[in-house]
Order: C-alpha cells, then structure tokens, then sequence
C-alpha cells in the first residue's frame, strides 16, 4: 500500500484527504463522541506540518444527495479546531465557488474543510461516469491524494475510490495503522485467537463468523443476537430479541463450530427484565430458565466471568458488538467484564465497530490499554471477513 513518503515533497502542494467524520450527535449536534476526529489528527498534522496545504472532505450520515443543514460539517470543523488547535474553515459547498475561493485562498501549512460530500448525490451513485465527474472536480482542486477515512474504505465512493484513480495517491497515517493492525488478526494470528460477537443482529454477522468460525479458536457470542443462538438450543427466550428466520443459521454454526474443533461459547445466565428501559427492574436467571414474559437485556455475571476466562487466555482478541444494552446501566456489566478483561490481558486486543468502540469510551475505559481499538464498523467487519475493500485496493502498488 502506498503511504505519505511516496508522495515527495508536499511543501506548497494541495492535498485532498478523505477523513471519516461520521460520529455521532444529540438532539442538539453536540458531538458524543469525537473518537474518529482524534484519529484522524496524526495525518492532518504531518500534512499541515510538511507544509502542504489541506483539503479535508467527509461525510456525516446518509443526506441522500440533499444539501440538508442538519447534516452539515459544522461541528465537526469547530471540535476539529479544538483539537488541532488552530483555525479550521469550513467551507459552505463541496465543490461549488466557497469551495474553490476558500482552497485557492490556503497559505502553506493551512487547513480547509470541505462541506458534506454526500450532499452531492454522484458521491455516492452507482454509476460510474457520474461517481468519476464529481472525482474529477474534487481532483482539480489538489495535487495530490491522502485516503485516511479507514471508515469509508469499504464504500466505492467518489472521495474514497474514484479520486484515487487520477490523483497521485497515497493511505495516511490512520489507514496505515489501521490495516497494519487489523491483518495481526487475519494472517496468522498469535494463538489461542478468540473472537467476541455482539450487537443485535446474526443477519448482520453473518459473512464476518462465516470467516472467523474457519481461523479463529473461540467464538463468545453475546449481546441481542446471542438470543437466536440459545432459540437455537432449543431454550425459551421469551420476549427477547429473536431473528426467527436466522435460527436454522445459528444451528449450521454450532455445528460447524464443533465439526472444526472451534469453541462456541453462549450465554450461561442473563439479565433479564420485563421491558426495554433503563428502569425495568432487572434480575439474573440461567440461560435455560428465561421466564416467558421477560427479555434478556445482558450476559450475565457467570457467563461474564466465562468470557473473561477465555479472553485472558487468549494471544489475539477481536471484539465487535457490545454484550447487551451498555446505554442503560443495569445492562451494561457484560459489555464491561469483556472490555476490562481485553484491556486486563496481554494479548493483542483489538475493538471494533462503532458500537464497541464507543462503548469502551462512554464506559469509561482507557483507550491506551487496548491494542487497537478500529474507527471502522462496516469497514472493520469487512476487513475481518477478508472481502476487498475498494478504498484499499485502489491504494496497493
Ligand atoms: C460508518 O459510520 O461506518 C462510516 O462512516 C460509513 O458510513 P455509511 O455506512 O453511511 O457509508
């Protein structure tokens, strides 16, 4: 993959680099969680640094090709001027005349933010003559191109793909880093390798423990879809969350699982409560005595302490998807245990997915403790499943 250095002499240039800003706000845009912003500063400083002059695009949530003020970048431009501390002006277009004026207005050393770039709709079109017109006016406006939105590099996107077709183009600091790490867990990972699954949906897993259930040695499943994986047991799980048509799905993986040798670990015990709430009084039953009326919201603390068992023992650890509703906190001790005993351990630890890495900070752990802790979601789990992500191969010598 080409980096930075092979770009030369960037003093006086123009360079367009690809950020994820995608992080999420409240109901009043305040930022919750500024994780991809901090990732993204090693590359705009060594830009700004080298005295390039930076054009920074990005996209925030899905505007469907509408200007839409209420996806506009301009959080993001003042907590990334906290951060950077110094002077971030965002542009009020992304390819339009501000645009234009602010870029060939850049001194050396100087930083502009482009507007959402999904406020065009041929950023994301599925055509490639329009995808490549709009990567050809984001190219006239630089010399050369710095991909570091690791988030984005699953998505054949105008800013991710296209323009690093007509560009000199290189992977910055983040997406270096975050390949770099991510492959300690796909080739020849240090053994035992132990892969932890949450979040809600198997339909959403599926291609990622299709893959993982081949390399990995343990497979703990937790979080909402832990719950079709116990249906498939055979267990009442009573109003749980359950993805009815993916219980024939989870029987083939425990029985792949136990035909490859690969442990399976699910739930021994949850918490249980009667509705979805942060109030529901909660209570702790085995995994195979859920009363009909309640719902498990958590592992619980006999199969947290399972978890972290297994994840103490283990060389390499990838996370994806909390253990249960970690927002509310009588269900977020499963979430917790596996976090604590990723960052207890001294094997190599790596979060990943939006999900999981904003609940290691929300939670209040130390990010330093992990090994890796990924800005990607979708990019992330797709890496893990070894599909070509088009925003890297687009990079490779
Ligand atoms: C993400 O949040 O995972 C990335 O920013 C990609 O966003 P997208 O799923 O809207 O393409």
């Amino acid at each position: 993959m080409r980096t930075i250095d092979s770009l030369g002499d960037l003093a006086g240039k123009k360079v367009f680099v690809r950020s994820d800003f995608n992080v999420p706000l409240d109901a009043d845009r305040n930022i919750t969680d500024d994780g991809r912003i901090r990732a993204a500063l090693p590359t705009l400083k060594r830009l700004t640094e080298a005295g390039a002059r930076v054009v920074v695009a990005a996209h925030l949530g899905r505007p469907k090709g509408q200007v839409n003020p209420d996806f506009s970048l301009a959080p993001v431009a003042k907590r990334l001027c906290e951060l950077l501390g110094k002077e971030v002006v965002l542009a009020t277009d992304t390819v339009g005349e501000d645009a234009k004026a602010k870029v060939a207005s850049l001194n050396d050393g100087e930083l502009v933010l482009l507007e959402n770039v999904r406020f065009d709709a041929r950023e994301t079109s599925q055509v490639d003559e329009e995808r490549e017109a709009l990567a050809k006016e984001y190219a006239a406006l630089a010399d050369a191109y710095v991909s570091d939105g690791f988030g984005v590099v699953h998505r054949k996107q105008a800013s991710v793909y296209d323009i690093a077709k007509i560009l000199p183009s290189a992977a910055g600091e983040l997406v270096f880093k975050e390949i770099d790490s991510l492959s300690r867990a796909t080739s020849n990972p240090q053994r035992p390798y132990t892969v932890v699954l949450g979040g809600s949906k198997v339909s959403d897993k599926l291609g990622v423990i299709d893959n993982l259930i081949e390399v990995a040695d343990r497979l703990l499943i937790g979080g909402g879809m832990a719950y079709t994986f116990l249906k498939a047991k055979g267990y009442e799980i009573g109003t749980s969350l359950l993805e009815a048509d993916q219980v024939e799905t989870a029987k083939e993986y425990i029985a792949k699982a136990t035909e490859r040798g690969v442990e399976l670990l699910l739930p021994i015990d949850t918490v249980i409560a009667p509705k979805f709430a942060a109030d529901s009084p909660a209570s702790v039953v085995d995994a195979d005595a859920m009363p009909a009326d309640q719902m498990g919201l958590d592992i619980g603390p006999k199969t947290g302490k399972l978890y972290a068992k297994a994840i103490a023992e283990s060389k390499t650890i990838v996370w994806n998807g909390p253990m249960g509703v970690f927002e509310f906190e009588a269900f977020a001790a499963g979430t917790k245990a596996v976090a604590q005993a990723m960052q207890d351990g001294d094997g190599f630890s790596i979060v990943g997915g939006g999900d999981s890495a904003a609940a290691v900070r929300n939670l209040g752990f130390d990010e330093s403790k992990f090994s890796h802790i990924s800005t990607g979601g979708g990019a992330s789990l797709e890496f893990l499943e070894g599909k070509v992500l088009p925003g890297i191969a687009v990079l490779e010598d």
